[in-house]
């Protein structure tokens, strides 16, 4: 037998779909014949104009940034969700978020950078490939999934509005608009909107950082966070912020919304880490999605959620139980 050693993260893209995942594998499969197919076609990832919602995209497979445990069915990923600013159920994202106008979509980007400004997001997009990474999703709620998304890495965004050496952290900031999103309106929430997240520079420049402009083959539904949602695989989910309009680049570290909701139980690092449990429960097992009420999908929680080799490195020396 021939045993191949790879990191744990790193398998190939032909082993994605495992029996467990068999019956939508017809519909999975319709997404890789249509990704195959745009391969084939010259200039695949050039992303040119804003995608249309529900439109297959142009994409590279990555299957060094990418795992082979079966990937969550679409209907699951798209309609079991955390989105605050549609309501706090998992069904209301998806009940509520075609209310979400994403295209013209404007993206603000602020402070220590050379190239700030108002951009259409077609125009930050189009100096880049598009790419499908498939990775593992950890929700600090301790359930988690595995999807397909398509996008481009956080690093080569960034990097064309040229930060400049005093940006230590970066600062992203979801859409406002109470009109459109019922939750903003909701008098019983505790989020101080807009939803804001923020990554120190050597995270957001880590090469798994990334900016997701679609899932499954096809432009991200606006219940995952169209038109542009952030990816960080090794934190927990909250991290990874939705329906991005501003990026700022700054000196300190910016206050992020879970944190300022209860900073005993939700830090601004929010490494995913079995050895440090949320106050109210445990972190060192969750539920893999799809998950039966009786037959719960249990296995056991990854420090950084199974991304160590890449990311470890960058909490060295820190004491991950007080930063957590
Ligand atoms: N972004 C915004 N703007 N509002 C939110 O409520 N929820 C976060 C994160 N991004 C959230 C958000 C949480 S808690 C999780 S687990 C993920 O989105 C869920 O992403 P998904 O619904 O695509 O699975």
């Amino acid at each position: 037998m021939i045993i191949k050693k790879r990191p744990a993260w790193s398998l190939p893209h032909s082993q994605v779909t495992p029996e467990s995942v068999f019956l939508n594998r017809r519909r999975f499969m319709t997404g890789a014949l249509a990704a195959t197919a745009a391969l084939a076609l010259p200039g695949y990832g050039a992303a040119g104009s804003l995608p249309v919602p529900g439109e297959m995209l142009k994409y590279k497979k990555m299957p060094d940034w990418s795992t082979d445990e079966g990937l969550t069915p679409y209907e699951d990923a798209t309609s079991y969700n955390n989105f605050y600013e549609f309501g706090t159920d998992k069904g209301d994202p998806k009940r509520y978020a075609s209310a979400l106008k994403t295209a013209p979509w404007t993206v603000t980007v602020e402070g220590e950078c050379s190239k700030g400004g108002e951009y259409a997001l077609e125009d930050i997009l189009k100096p880049h490939d598009y790419q499908e990474r498939i990775y593992r999703l950890r929700c600090v709620e301790a359930w988690s999934m595995v999807v397909p998304w398509i996008g481009v890495p956080l690093a080569d965004l960034l990097t064309q509005f040229e930060p400049t050496p005093r940006a230590r952290y970066v600062y992203f900031e979801t859409l406002f608009e109470p009109e459109q999103m019922r939750g903003q309106r909701s008098a019983f929430s505790t989020i101080d909107w807009p939803y804001r997240e923020g990554l120190r520079m050597d995270e957001a420049m880590n090469e798994l950082s990334f900016m997701a402009v679609g899932l499954y083959g096809k432009t991200l539904p606006n219940q995952n966070g169209g038109p542009m949602r952030l990816v960080v695989p090794w934190k927990y989910g909250f991290k990874s912020i939705k329906s991005i309009v501003k990026i700022r680049f700054q000196e300190t570290r910016p206050k992020t919304t879970w944190e300022l909701i209860a900073p005993s139980e939700y830090g601004f690092y929010a490494n995913v880490n079995p050895e440090v449990d949320h106050p109210r429960w445990s972190q060192k097992r969750e539920r893999r999605l799809p998950s039966g009420l009786f037959s719960v999908n249990w296995m056991d929680t990854q420090k950084f959620n199974g991304y160590g080799d890449q990311v470890a490195q960058l909490y060295r020396g820190m004491d991950l139980k007080r930063f957590f």
